[in-house]
């Protein structure tokens, strides 16, 4: 049976927002679900909040992800956070490249369209942020002020920061 979504308004959300970045994690989904031009991968790092006065949640991809391609090509994305069950399928997107074939068939995910924007979300969410890019900028390693972040670029491979407008929180 298809689960029923409700759209809620942004000030409505409640939830804990650490949690859900570092244990929960998320697919960040980017291209055309109508022509099948898309990827998804998982991230864990990332923010929700408000900016020039609109809520928006902010994602960084390394330049190395195949993700990175599709962030740069297309102007939308989801966040879409899965009930624990699906953790496992959430590894595997975050661990095996959409470059080297059709990794969500490996998985028991099924992508599906979006309301307001291009790109996919998933049947199986309970909860989807739909986000218009808004603003991308690279991460620039001579304005880290603690050393322990050099730690985590040992390939070189900065971060490119997109900030996108929420323009739709849907929740099962
Ligand atoms: C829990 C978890 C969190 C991750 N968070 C991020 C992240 O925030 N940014 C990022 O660039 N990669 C992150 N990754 C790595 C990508 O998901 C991974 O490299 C993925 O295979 C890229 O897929 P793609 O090449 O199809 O884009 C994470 C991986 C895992 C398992």
């Amino acid at each position: 049976m298809k689960k029923e979504f409700k759209s809620i308004h942004y000030k409505e959300f409640n939830t804990n927002i650490f949690k859900l970045w570092e244990d929960q994690w998320f697919l960040l989904t980017c291209g055309d679900f109508k022509t099948g031009d898309f990827n998804t991968m998982t991230v864990a790092w990332g923010s929700l909040g408000i900016m020039w006065s609109v809520p928006f949640a902010q994602a960084v991809v390394r330049p190395t992800r195949h993700t990175f391609g599709f962030m740069n090509k297309y102007s939308d994305f989801t966040l879409c956070a899965f009930p624990k069950k699906y953790q496992k399928d959430l590894s595997w997107l975050g661990t095996h490249s959409g470059r080297d074939g059709d990794k969500i068939a490996h998985t028991s995910l099924t992508p599906c369209a979006s309301h307001k924007i291009l790109s996919p979300s998933f049947e199986e969410a309970d909860l989807i942020i739909e986000c218009e890019k808004m603003y991308v900028q690279d991460m620039d390693p001579s304005k880290f002020l603690h050393d322990f972040i050099h730690t985590k670029y040992k390939e070189n491979d900065h971060h490119r920061i997109y900030f996108g407008k929420i323009v739709n929180i849907f929740s099962s």
